[in-house]
Order: structure tokens, then C-alpha cells, then sequence
């Protein structure tokens, strides 16, 4: 029985258990009713869907042209979650995201603020590498968006960290821009969740634009210092 059927309910205050995203189980019988968290083994077995999911995507120039699917690398239990924009080419041969120099920087980055790659949990808006490395079109975004907002939803993040203009478009659409949004912490909802965000720029543009380089330390001291004020412990 769902929560917005009333009609039990002179005892319990619904309107609260669903602003606390809480799910609750209407029984006769003396049981624990309040639910547990998703389990790791729960979360694998929703990835590999996801996965399946996606390596069954049809009509897709991404998929057709593309040698692999790169899902995702890191540690799934992670609290936080980093999503770049696209495999390319040494991710496309090793179907795993940011190996490639984009990825040193990356992997930098988050030692920079104590972070070890093995600690996050990484991903990109799209997951096969778009020919020639170009950006990914609008309608492959939007398409992608839906299985990245699983995604987002499955691992559960407590800080989501979007890098560079596709992984906000993704999320955000495209009427703003990065270079006014990042660096400010937002809110993004998927599933009545709300997950807190940081937007911030892709270190393959950085690499490109060593003088936007101060700009991200700011966000990344931004990202540990709220790390340490909710408490993760990484
Ligand atoms: N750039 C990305 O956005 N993702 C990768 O996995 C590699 C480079």
C-alpha cells in the first residue's frame, strides 16, 4: 500500500514520512516497518542492469561507431559520485572512464584534496565514445540523461560532482552556462531525491586552458571542505 493511500493513516503524519523520503510499510503484522537502505548487493545487481540497459541501446551512432561501453570505475559505495562527459579514445580501448591524460589530471585533482580515485565512484553523460571525440549532441544527452540519473539514483551520492559543460547540460538543460555556474553548490532532484551538486570545469578543458586551473582548486577546496563538514570520513 502506497503512501498517498490515506486511509490508515490517523496515526502516522504521511506528509512528513514523504518530505523525509522515508518508505514506510502499511501491515496488520508486527514488522519492521520502516524500510533499510539499499544494500550493496541491491546495488550491484541494479548496475549490472543499468549496464545491460545501455549496452542495449538501439539506433545509437555513439554505440555503432564505438568499441566498448564504459560504464563507470570506483568504488560503487562511494558518497562521492563525479561525472565527466564522454569516453575517448585510450577509454574507448580499455572501456574504462578517465585513463587518458584527461584522466591524470583528474586523478591529481582529487589527491589535491585528499581524495583517492579508488574512493570516488566515476562515470560520464554518455557511454561510448562519440566519433572523433566530439561533443555529444543534444539529443544524445537528453537520451543518455535518463540512464545517468539511474545511475545517480542507484549509487546514491552525497555530493555529485558534475565536470565540464555536457555533464551539467545533462542535468541542468542548456540555457546556462559553466562559467557562471561552477563553483556554487545546487540541488538536482531525480526520483524525489535530492542530491547535492557542485558543477565544475573538465580537466581535458583544463589542460587546454591552464589559466582556469585556479578557478577549480577553488571548487575542489570548496568540495573537501564540505566533505569534512557532513562528515564522510575519505
Ligand atoms: N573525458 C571524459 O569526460 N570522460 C572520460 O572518461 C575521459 C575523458
Amino acid at each position: 500500500m502506497t503512501l498517498n493511500e490515506k486511509n490508515q493513516n490517523d496515526i502516522i503524519d504521511t506528509e512528513l514520512l514523504n518530505e523525509l523520503g522515508i518508505e514506510y510499510e502499511f501491515s496488520e503484522q508486527p514488522i519492521n516497518r520502516f524500510k533499510k537502505s539499499v544494500s550493496n548487493e541491491d546495488k550491484s545487481d541494479q548496475l549490472t542492469k543499468l549496464r545491460v540497459e545501455i549496452e542495449n541501446i538501439d539506433n545509437c551512432e555513439l554505440k555503432n561507431s564505438a568499441k566498448n561501453l564504459v560504464f563507470s570505475d570506483g568504488n560503487s559505495s562511494s558518497k562521492i559520485m563525479i561525472v565527466g562527459e564522454g569516453p575517448g579514445q585510450k577509454e574507448d580501448e580499455l572501456g574504462k572512464p578517465f585513463v587518458g591524460d584527461a584522466g591524470e589530471l583528474l586523478n591529481r585533482m582529487l589527491k589535491a584534496i585528499n581524495l583517492d580515485r579508488e574512493n570516488v565512484y566515476i562515470t560520464n553523460v554518455v557511454n561510448y565514445r562519440p566519433p572523433n571525440n566530439r561533443k555529444p549532441e543534444v539529443s544524445e544527452i537528453n537520451r543518455y540523461s535518463e540512464y545517468l540519473r539511474k545511475h545517480i539514483s542507484i549509487i546514491n551520492p552525497e555530493i555529485l560532482v558534475l565536470m565540464g559543460s555536457t555533464a551539467m547540460e545533462a542535468l541542468f538543460g542548456n540555457k546556462i552556462r559553466i562559467s557562471k555556474e561552477r563553483g556554487k553548490w545546487k540541488d538536482v532532484i531525480i526520483n524525489d531525491k535530492t542530491f547535492l551538486t557542485m558543477i565544475t570545469f573538465h580537466p581535458a578543458y583544463l589542460l587546454r586552458q591552464a589559466e582556469q586551473k585556479k578557478y577549480s582548486w577553488a571548487d575542489l577546496k570548496e568540495i573537501r571542505m564540505r566533505i569534512d563538514k557532513i562528515g564522510l570520513g575519505i
